[in-house]
C-alpha cells in the first residue's frame, strides 16, 4: 500500500466518519455526471460563471438555499463549511448540528460536511446536477476534501498559504504545507478518473491593503505547489482592490505569469482560470450602497476578463445573508453580465511592467532559497519576510510591509520590509504617494483606506 493510501485510511477511520468505502467512491467519481465538474464547465463556457457563497447547518436549509440559487440561474453552487469543521472540531459541529435540527435555529455558520457525511450530501449534489465549489478556510482539510469529493464536489478552494495567513494566529505553517500536499495528491489522483478536479486558490488573503505583487506571488506559488502534485485544473484569484485600473493590470499580469510559471515546470497542459472576488473588505451598512458596490465589481470583473466571479450580498455588513438576499445577488449579477457588452480593451503597459518586475523579483528570491523542495522554499520565504502579507494575524508573518492608497486609490508599497521589491519599482510606488505628511496623518490615511468602501 502506498504511503498516501496508508495516510488516507488513518484520516478516514475518524470516529465521525461512517465507514468510507474507497472502491465505491472511486466508482462514483469515475461515472459522475460531467455537469458536476467545473473544469468541464470552464472548458465549455460562453460567459463569466457566477458563484455565490452559502452554507447552512441543516440538510433541509442547504437544500432550500440551492433551490433559490437554481431559480436565480446560478452557474456554480457553493458549499460553505462551518468554522468548527474548519478547525477540525467535529464534536462541536455535531452538537451544534443537532441543536440546529431540533430547534430550527442556525447554530453553525456553515454546513458541517463531515458530520452530514458523503452518502447524505451526495444525494443533494447529484439532485441539483451543477458544479459545487467547496468554500472553507481549513489548514488541515484532509478529511473535509475526502468527504467533499465523495459527495460529488469537484472544486476545492484553498491552499497552505491562503487558508492560513489570513485566518490563523498560530497553526504551524509547515504542517499546513504537508496537509495541503495530501489534498493536491488526492485531487490529482481522482482527476485521472473523469474530468479534472479543479483547485482554486484564495487570492483575497486579508482583503486589507494587500498589494497586487504579494497577491500574485502567493497565487503563483500555490498554483505551482498544486501542479507539482499532478493537479490539471487550477484557478488563480484576486479580489476587487479599489482601483479599476489596478484590477485590470493585476488580472493581466496574473494571467500572463500563471502561464509562464506553469510552463517553467513543464505543466503547460494544465488548464488555468482566473477568478475575481467582489469587494472582500469592510462593506457599507447601507444596503443600497452595498448593491452599487457589488454591481461595480461585476463591471470590473468583466474588464478584467475573469472566468468566474464570486458574489457578495447587500447584507454583507450585518452577517450571513438570507437565502433570498443571496439569490437576489446572483440574479442581479447575471443581469449585469448580460447587459455589459462592447467593453473597451484597457492596457497600462507601464503599470504592467512595474508589477511584473516586482513579482519576478520575489519569485526569484523564493526559488533561490537554499531549501531542497518548493514548499520548504516558500515556508522559509514567509518566515524570513520575503513574502509579507499586510494585516495577517499569523505569528510567522513579518508585518513589516506598509501599504497605502495613492490619489487614484491604487494600493502602493511605501515600506517594503524584507520583500525584495526592486529599487526602480519601489521608487515608482513611493513617488505615487504624498509622503511629506507626518506619521500620524499617514496612519489616519491607512485607517481611512481600510474603510474606503464604507
Ligand atoms: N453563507 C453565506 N455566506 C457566507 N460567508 C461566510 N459564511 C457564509 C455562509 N454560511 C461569506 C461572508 C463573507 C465571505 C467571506 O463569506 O459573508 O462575505
Amino acid at each position: 500500500m502506498s504511503l498516501l493510501q496508508e495516510e488516507r485510511e488513518i484520516i478516514l477511520s475518524n470516529e465521525f466518519v461512517d465507514t468510507f468505502d474507497f472502491a465505491e467512491v472511486e466508482d462514483f467519481v469515475k461515472n459522475a455526471s460531467k455537469n458536476l465538474f467545473i473544469s468541464h464547465r470552464f472548458r465549455n463556457k460562453d460567459k463569466m460563471l457566477v458563484q455565490p457563497r452559502g452554507g447552512f447547518p441543516t440538510y433541509k436549509k442547504q437544500f432550500a438555499l440551492y433551490e433559490f440559487f437554481t431559480d436565480a440561474n446560478v452557474d456554480i453552487l457553493p458549499l460553505t463549511i462551518d468554522s468548527n469543521t474548519r478547525l477540525n472540531d467535529y464534536g462541536t459541529a455535531q452538537k451544534m448540528l443537532r441543536l440546529s435540527e431540533e430547534n430550527d435555529v442556525d447554530m453553525l455558520n456553515g454546513y458541517p460536511l463531515v458530520n452530514h457525511g458523503y452518502r447524505t450530501t451526495r444525494k443533494m449534489i447529484t439532485h441539483f446536477d451543477r458544479p459545487v465549489s467547496l468554500r472553507h478556510g481549513t489548514p488541515d482539510a484532509r478529511l473535509l476534501i475526502e468527504t467533499a469529493i465523495a459527495s460529488g464536489i469537484f472544486e476545492i478552494e484553498g491552499g497552505p498559504i491562503t487558508y492560513l495567513l489570513p485566518y490563523s494566529k498560530n497553526f504551524p505553517l509547515d504542517k499546513a504545507f504537508l496537509y495541503w500536499k495530501y489534498v493536491e495528491r488526492v485531487c490529482a489522483n481522482y482527476s485521472a478518473l473523469n474530468e479534472p478536479i479543479n483547485r482554486e486558490s484564495f487570492g483575497p488573503l486579508t482583503a486589507t491593503l494587500v498589494p497586487p505583487s504579494i497577491t500574485i506571488v502567493i497565487q503563483l506559488l500555490e498554483m505551482l505547489l498544486a501542479l507539482e502534485e499532478g493537479v490539471k485544473s487550477f484557478s488563480v484569484s484576486f479580489a476587487q482592490q479599489g482601483s479599476m485600473s489596478q484590477d485590470i493590470v493585476t488580472g493581466a499580469v496574473l494571467k500572463k505569469l500563471a502561464r509562464y510559471y506553469a510552463e517553467q515546470i513543464d505543466c503547460a497542459d494544465a488548464d488555468i482560470h482566473l477568478v475575481y472576488h467582489q469587494w472582500m473588505g469592510a462593506f457599507p451598512t447601507n444596503q443600497n450602497f452595498a448593491e452599487q458596490l457589488i454591481n461595480m465589481a461585476t463591471v470590473i470583473a468583466s474588464m478584467v476578463g475573469a472566468d468566474k466571479i464570486i458574489t457578495k450580498t447587500r447584507e454583507e455588513a450585518s452577517g450571513i445573508p438570507t437565502k433570498e438576499a443571496n439569490a437576489k445577488t446572483v440574479a442581479d449579477t447575471q443581469y449585469t453580465l448580460r447587459i455589459l457588452n462592447g467593453l473597451p480593451n484597457v492596457v497600462d503597459e507601464e503599470e504592467e511592467e512595474i508589477l511584473t518586475l516586482e513579482v519576478k523579483a520575489i519569485m526569484e528570491a523564493v526559488f533561490n532559497d537554499s531549501a531542497d523542495t518548493l514548499w520548504r522554499k516558500v515556508f522559509n520565504s514567509i518566515k524570513n519576510g520575503v513574502i509579507d502579507v499586510p494585516f495577517s494575524p499569523h505569528i510567522i508573518n513579518h508585518n513589516e510591509m506598509i501599504t497605502i492608497r495613492d490619489d487614484q486609490k491604487n494600493i502602493r508599497i511605501i515600506k517594503r520590509g524584507n520583500v525584495p521589491i526592486p529599487d526602480r519599482c519601489y521608487d515608482y510606488e513611493r513617488a505615487q504617494c504624498d509622503l511629506s505628511k507626518d506619521q500620524t496623518s499617514i496612519v489616519n490615511d491607512i485607517i481611512h483606506d481600510i474603510g474606503i468602501m464604507q
